[in-house]
């Protein structure tokens, strides 16, 4: 497998939500091209972050991409208000969506990246019928929820059955895994062939954020 440089996408779920600024200025300040954005809605996991408010908020303040990881039941009725905020990518979750085909499409025709994410106890096999029509496919190596877990490794087979499956039928989306992403944990999600690490507390509770990264790229 060719090694490549991996996009490091910190998540703010880890940030001080009263200087949500100060925290995009680290991710800034650090190098980093995405910023991952955690809505949770107190019903498919049990805390709530915030909304799409809080995503124009941010798009107004930056111009790094805005990578959205929809934890909410009914994320179909978020989509227009997204788009309206300039979201770049966004990603439901196939367990709690019955169209998600049409979701995926809708996130398209409002002219965003459409993202499917699976939760540790999905297979990939779930995805067969939508891995032609994603731009991302979002593995997620902790049971969503919070910051701060410790990483399944069985989880990151996932990423290699994903990166297989898209060199044999010439697919393009991105991989990428979220939860548990830690100096201690990088170098197996890396070789296991991820295009995008989702890193909150490895990000925010690190002395040195900007150091940090370069460490989690493994340069
Ligand atoms: C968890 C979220 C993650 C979270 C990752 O449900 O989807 O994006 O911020 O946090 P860490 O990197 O601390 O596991
Ligand atoms: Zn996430």
């Amino acid at each position: 497998m060719m090694k490549k440089a991996i996009t490091i996408a910190p998540s703010v779920l880890s940030a001080d939500f009263v200087n949500m600024e100060q925290g995009i200025r680290l991710i800034e300040k650090a190098e980093c091209k995405w910023i991952h954005l955690d809505l949770m809605d107190g019903q498919f996991v049990p805390l709530i972050t915030f909304g799409t408010q809080m995503v124009k908020s941010i798009r107004g303040i930056t111009d790094l991409v805005l990578d959205v990881h929809l934890m909410i039941n009914s994320p179909e009725n978020q989509l227009d208000f997204l788009a309206e905020a300039g979201a770049d990518y966004v990603t439901v979750h196939v367990e709690n969506t019955v169209h998600t085909h049409r979701i995926l499409s809708r996130i398209k025709e409002l002219g965003m990246k459409a993202g499917i994410a699976v939760v540790p106890s999905t297979p990939v096999s779930a995805l067969s019928e939508l891995l032609g029509m994603v731009d991302l496919v979002l593995v997620m190596t902790v049971n969503p929820g919070f910051g701060g877990q410790k990483l399944i490794a069985s989880c990151v087979n996932k990423i290699k059955q994903l990166y297989d499956i898209r060199e044999r039928e010439g697919y393009s989306f991105l991989i990428s895994a979220d939860g548990g992403f830690n100096r201690e944990t990088a170098s197996s999600v890396r070789d296991a062939g991820i295009d995008v690490a989702v890193c909150g507390s490895s990000f925010f509770g690190a002395d040195d954020p900007s150091a940090e990264v370069v460490v989690l790229q493994g340069k």
